[in-house]
């Protein structure tokens, strides 16, 4: 029979990476407590029309990319309904904005999320089908100061602080402004005239871009239109008065705070909802794949998904990438699982086995780690077992558990000591 294995651009994370995985996560919540943001959980799938309406039709993701399946009415009160797996966590925060009336509360909302995601990519290095995401939204009504250009920034430097605090050495800030919805409309037709004459020598999306939404041709991978893409009009010459202090007041403030970027024009990022302050973080040992992470502005996105006036900014980092860029750095902390337990008991034959789960109850109980061995094995085998896993063996036999003393050998120094029951603790925990 053939066997059977996890899905094309899926893969299962095992110990002791996984231990790289929480560790990140951890340092993520602690950086996002500091800032005061709470943590919001959305579903895996919403209704299609969400992504198509929020992350916009002819984006890649949307046209080329989702998981989408119409899911059968089970019952004469359903109706069937377009379903898409998420390939991205911001419309399902702002659906669930709208949904819950957050924007009546006055206040801004700060809300964070951790959680898979999936779009139908060509897998390779870094690029996944299924990869994860942590990610954070600042969003509220206007009243509440959402559309502050001091939010851009602080979400900004809070990025910066968490991928200092991770160890990410060597971190770049690309950043750019796309302007309002009116300096997008004024820069697509710009384009659009601009692309008459070079469209048709560019690749088939990009010819068919050129005509629905020519700002999606920024977006364009193929190593041939780049030339030509070079040589199309940039955005900023297309950004109103309001846009351009917006953006400096964005750059101000990393200026006064010490974080460097650097400007990239032709960051418009794959996602139509994307207003104003533009951003993504790289890093030079990821590859083809560098985002480490990518966000910007949405100011429009509620309301193209029939909500309120509700501006926010946000972003998302690829927590793939993030273990992949720590891995290959000597600066990674070695993963806390791989570090070994307090101690290893070893049953001195299989009548001690009960015994010893009763030990190592009580130990793990006072908070001590501990691994438990198996009574089969002859002391040698547990001995070469427990070194590998434990800093200390503990023999549990019938001499030790009638006297209530038991032999300890400690694996670094060697040294093999009489432990009574009540000192087991203490002794282990040093
Ligand atoms: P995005 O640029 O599509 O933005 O994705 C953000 C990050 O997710 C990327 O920079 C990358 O690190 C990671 N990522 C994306 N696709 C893959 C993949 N196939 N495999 C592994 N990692 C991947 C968004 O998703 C927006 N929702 C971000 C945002 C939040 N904008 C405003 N708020």
């Amino acid at each position: 029979m053939a066997t059977l294995k996890a899905v094309r651009g899926t893969r299962d994370l095992l110990p002791p990476e996984t231990a790289l995985w929480n560790r990140i996560e951890a340092t993520a919540r602690a950086v996002f407590a500091r800032y005061s943001f709470g943590e919001i959980r959305t579903p895996i799938f919403e209704d299609t029309g969400l992504f198509a309406r929020g992350v916009g039709e002819e984006t890649d993701i949307v046209s080329k990319e989702m998981y989408t399946w119409e899911d059968r009415a089970r019952a004469q009160s359903e109706k069937p309904q377009s379903l898409t797996l998420r390939p991205e966590n911001t419309a399902g925060v702002v659906r669930a904005y709208i949904e819950h009336k957050l924007g009546e509360t006055g206040q801004l909302q700060k809300l964070f999320y951790v959680g898979p995601q999936f779009r139908r990519e060509r897998p390779q290095k870094g690029r996944y089908r299924q990869f994860w995401q942590i990610g954070a939204e600042v969003i509220g009504p206007p009243s509440a100061g959402s559309e502050s250009p001091l939010r851009d920034a602080e979400v900004l430097e809070m990025l910066a602080t968490l991928l200092d605090e991770l160890g990410i050495a060597g971190w770049t800030l690309e950043l750019n402004s796309v302007g309002s919805a009116a300096d997008r409309a004024r820069y697509n037709e710009t384009l659009r005239a601009a692309l008459v004459d070079v469209a048709p020598r560019m690749c088939v999306d990009c010819q068919r871009r050129a005509v629905t939404n020519p700002l999606r041709v920024l977006d364009c991978k193929v190593p041939e239109d780049q030339p030509i893409i070079a040589t199309l009009p940039v955005i900023a010459d297309s950004l109103d008065e309001d846009s351009k202090a917006h953006f400096g007041a964005v750059t101000a403030a990393l200026d006064a705070a010490g974080v460097p970027y650097t400007r990239n024009h032709r960051l418009v990022r794959g996602l139509d909802y994307y207003t104003r302050t533009t951003f993504e973080f790289t890093h030079g040992g990821l590859g083809a794949q560098n985002a480490l992470l990518g966000g910007g502005r949405y100011d429009g996105l509620s309301e193209a998904i029939g909500g309120p006036k509700a501006p926010g900014i946000g972003f998302a980092m690829g927590l793939d990438r993030l273990v992949l860029t720590l891995q290959a750095q000597e600066s990674a902390q070695p993963a806390a699982g791989a570090a070994k337990v307090d101690a290893y008991i070893a049953p001195l034959g299989e009548g001690m086995n009960a015994a010893a789960l009763k030990l190592a109850r009580e130990l793990r109980r006072d908070g001590l780690r501990v691994e438990l061995g198996d009574g089969s094995f002859r002391l040698k085998k547990s001995f070469e077992a427990a070194e590998k896993t434990a800093r200390r063996i503990v023999i549990l036999g019938e001499d030790e558990l009638a006297s209530g003393i038991l032999t300890v050998k400690d694996f670094a120094s060697g040294v093999q000591t009489k432990v009574p029951r009540g000192e087991l603790k203490e002794f282990l925990a040093r």
